[in-house]
C-alpha cells in the first residue's frame, strides 16, 4: 500500500521508527522503494552528489523536476519528498508556482528550508493542498550565511529557539520536520514538542523517523564521511541488501548508534 501523509502520522502515534532515503532517478527509486524505504526525497543534495558542486546552491527548478519525474516514474509506492531549491520560494508567488510544478512533477510533498519567517509561506501552501516539510538545524542553502556545514542547536539559547520554530511551523501547516545535524537532546525535545512526525539526519536515534544521502550509505560518496553516516553497504553483498539493513536498522532503531550521535 502507498505511504502517504497519514502513514507517518500512524507510525509516530504508534512510536514505529520509519526510514527515508534520497534517490534522484528510477533505477534507484524502484530499488530504494522495493526495499520498503516509506520516503523517498528527491533532495538538492543531488547538485553536490550528482553534479559535483561544492554546495546545492546551483541546482534549478528545472532539474529537479525532471528528478523528480525519473523517481516518479520508478517508485513503489513510497512518499515522494521533493527539495524546493535555493530561491525557488523566496517570494510567496514564487513559492506557489514552483511547488506546483513539482507536485505537478510527482511529488506528494514539498521540502524547504527556513525558519519562523517561512510560516507565511508553508500556510499559503498548506491550505493550497501542497503538503510541507520544514527543514531545520543545518539549512544547506544558508552554508554562507552559517559559515560551513556545522552542527546547530549547541547552546540553549538557539536550541530554545529551535524548538519554538519548529512549533510555529508546524502551526502554519507543516506536515513534517527535518532535522539535520542537531545534539541528539535536542531532536528529541523537538520531536516530543510536535504532533508532526519528525525526520532526523545527524539528529540521534529519537526522531520519529531517519533519512540518508543515498550515496552516503552506499559509500561513494567522495571525501570524509560524516560522523552521522554508516556504509550499510561495507556489510553487505548487494546494493538492495545494503537498503534492506538500513532499513531494519532504522526500525529497530539500532541505526543510529552512539557513535554516529552528536551528543551536544
Ligand atoms: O538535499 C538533501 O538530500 C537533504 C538531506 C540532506 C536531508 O536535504
Amino acid at each position: 500500500m502507498a505511504v502517504t501523509i497519514n502513514t507517518l502520522r500512524d507510525f509516530k502515534k504508534n512510536g514505529e521508527a520509519f526510514s527515508a532515503l534520497t534517490a534522484y532517478d528510477a533505477a534507484f527509486s524502484h530499488v530504494v522503494s522495493e526495499a520498503g524505504v516509506d520516503v523517498i526525497l528527491v533532495g538538492d543534495s543531488l547538485g553536490m552528489v550528482l553534479q559535483g558542486h561544492d554546495s546545492t546552491l546551483p541546482v534549478t527548478m528545472e532539474q529537479m523536476c525532471y528528478h523528480v519525474r525519473s523517481v516518479a516514474r520508478g517508485n513503489q509506492g513510497a512518499l515522494i519528498m521533493a527539495d524546493m531549491p535555493f530561491m525557488s520560494y523566496a517570494t510567496l508567488p514564487t513559492a506557489l508556482e514552483n511547488a506546483a510544478e513539482l507536485m505537478r512533477s510527482g511529488a506528494h510533498m514539498v521540502k524547504l528550508e527556513g525558519t519562523d519567517w517561512m510560516a507565511e509561506t508553508i500556510s499559503a501552501l498548506s491550505e493550497r493542498g501542497i503538503p510541507v516539510c520544514a527543514h531545520l538545524g543545518l539549512t544547506p542553502q544558508f552554508v554562507n550565511k552559517l559559515g560551513g556545514y556545522r552542527i546547530q542547536g549547541r547552546e540553549e539559547k538557539q536550541a530554545e529557539q529551535m524548538i519554538d520554530h519548529a512549533c510555529q511551523l508546524e502551526a502554519a501547516g507543516a506536515d513534517v520536520i527535518l532535522l539535520e545535524c542537531v545534539p541528539a537532546p535536542l531532536a528529541a525535545r523537538i520531536t516530543q514538542a510536535v504532533r508532526a512526525p519528525v525526520i532526523g539526519i545527524g539528529a540521534g536515534a529519537d526522531t520519529d523517523g531517519q533519512v540518508l544521502v543515498l550515496h552516503d550509505m552506499l559509500g561513494i560518496t567522495p571525501g570524509r564521511r560524516p560522523r552521522f553516516v554508516k556504509n550499510f553497504l561495507a556489510e553487505a553483498d548487494s546494493v538492495q541488501d545494503a537498503i534492506a539493513a538500513y532499513v531494519e536498522a532504522v526500525k529497530k532503531r539500532t541505526f543510529p548508534s552512539e557513535e554516529h550521535t552528536f551528543k551536544a
